[in-house]
């Protein structure tokens, strides 16, 4: 597993203002979606493409498209369905699986109530979204469905990390092909659960 925490000027603005407790939610809302396809453009640096031969109005000249099959992209619902547009924004014509999962408060562990995805992703890339890496569990447990089910290749997406979390998946799934990249790994969690300083609930912040 590699991770990708990117260290860019207009990233760290948007995230510092994410943060700011002052921040409302139309608001919240809006700079999840810049931040996500900033953070998009660094996720795709390894997607997958074919070499085409193209005509401008003046020659011939190689281009590139976006290889078969389509990328799959699965928010994590609720808080990743805020970081879908900003996703398909740069990669239109992806396919979107849906997955429901909640931690629970008290013990943390991570649980699936919703699973909408294509049964084989045989020799598939996928992006998986969801704004928290807290410790871990959810990502885990979402990433192993997706390589159960053939993914060959899993980018996700958060938009704030923590080292426990980042741990976790380390250990969990040593080995796999998988990169998080994400705007920031934050200090630690709190005895909640909370990336400190993190942002609070995201989905609370989206949706609440
Ligand atoms: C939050 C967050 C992640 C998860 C991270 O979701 O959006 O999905 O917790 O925690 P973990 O890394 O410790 O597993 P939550 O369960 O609050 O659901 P929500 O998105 O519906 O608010």
């Amino acid at each position: 597993m590699r991770i990708h925490a990117v260290d860019h000027p207009l990233v760290a603005h948007k995230l510092s203002t994410l943060r700011d407790e002052r921040t409302d939610s139309p608001t919240f809302r809006r700079l999840a979606d810049e931040l996500v396809t900033l953070l998009a453009y660094e996720a795709t640096r390894d997607v997958r493409i074919d070499a085409v031969e193209i005509r401008t109005p003046v020659a011939a000249t190689t281009g590139v498209r976006l290889s078969h099959p389509r990328p799959l992209v699965v928010p994590i619902l609720r808080a990743g369905l805020g970081m879908l547009d900003g996703m398909v924004r740069l990669l239109p014509t992806a396919e979107v699986g849906f997955l429901g999962m909640i931690r629970d408060e008290e013990t943390l562990q991570a649980s699936t109530y919703a699973n909408r995805m294509p049964d084989d992703l045989s020799g598939r890339q996928a992006y998986v979204l969801d704004p928290m890496l807290a410790t871990g569990g959810t990502l885990v447990a979402a990433i192993d469905e997706l390589i159960r089910r053939g993914a060959d290749d899993v980018t996700a997406i958060c938009l704030l990390a923590a080292p426990e979390g980042v741990r976790l998946m380390e250990r969990e799934l040593e080995g796999a092909p998988v990169t998080v990249v994400t705007a920031s790994i934050d200090e630690r969690l709190n005895e909640h659960g909370y990336i400190v300083p993190g942002l609070g609930d995201a989905g609370d912040r989206m949706y609440g």
